[in-house]
């Protein structure tokens, strides 16, 4: 099957769609694929953490050339669910928290893992809560899911419209440059220029979230200087 440009491959159960595209990257023939699953059994999430992957979810990993940095993939790539959800939804909140977790109504609802594969290529993994979230692991963040917003999404429209915005925000990203994307994202960007705390590897940092620089790193506003962070965990202290 074909959808705005991509061939899909759709599996019934696979241990996870990132390894399928890891494994065929080996033999791409340069048209882009999406592997997507109806359940996952070994899910992967940032960090070495797992990614819960029952049926009724998205599952899926887009395979591509690399040709641009993996840094303004993350940020279309987020860019692009929270318009989908924007264009599938009505009454929504939707943000987006550094780097690339998308947030409706405050509670995560999806979760993007980017890796590169051989030859030169880009996976971009995505999972979409569309009908349920894990709400009894020990996660990290609120978590939440379309069907109890109230909107009863089938995975193939949420690829199919998803895939729309991806290819939209690479074009455009190629003809501008990233900063236009950037600008986009910020407009979805999650307590900015408030007060968020960003777990490094080492320490907890407190400061003022500035935006993103042009290789998106989180720019944070900390004892009257800016810091640049590359990777760490964004948490919101309670607003007062
Ligand atoms: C995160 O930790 O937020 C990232 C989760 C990424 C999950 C998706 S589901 C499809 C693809 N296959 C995987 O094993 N992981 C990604």
């Amino acid at each position: 099957m074909q959808v705005e440009d991509w061939l899909i491959e759709d599996f019934a159960t696979v241990d996870s769609t990132n390894n399928v595209a890891q494994a065929e990257s080996k033999n791409f023939n340069g048209h882009r694929v999406v592997f997507s699953a109806a359940s996952q059994t070994a899910g992967r999430g940032r960090l070495g953490r797992r990614w819960m992957s029952p049926p009724g979810n998205l599952f899926m990993s887009q395979l591509f050339y690399l040709t641009m940095p993996i840094s303004d993939l993350v940020f279309i790539t987020s860019l692009s669910i929270a318009e989908t959800i924007g264009e599938l939804t009505t009454g929504l909140n939707i943000a987006i928290k550094w780097p690339n977790d998308v947030l409706v109504d405050g509670s995560k609802i999806s979760g993007i893992l980017i890796e590169t594969g051989e030859q030169g290529t880009a996976i971009v993994g995505v999972g979409i809560n569309l009908i349920s979230s894990p709400k009894d692991q020990d996660v990290l963040y609120p978590v939440t899911d379309l069907q109890s917003l109230g909107f009863d999404i089938t995975r193939e429209t949420f690829l199919q419209t998803y895939l729309k915005h991806f290819n939209h925000n690479v074009a455009e990203r190629q003809i501008n440059g990233f900063s236009d994307i950037r600008t986009r994202w910020l407009s979805y960007a999650c307590r900015l220029n408030e007060v968020i705390t960003v777990n490094l590897t080492d320490r907890q940092i407190k400061g003022i979230f500035k935006g993103i620089d042009e290789q998106g790193l989180l720019l944070l506003e900390h004892n009257g200087g800016i810091i640049k962070i590359a990777a760490g965990d964004v948490f919101f202290p309670p607003k007062g």
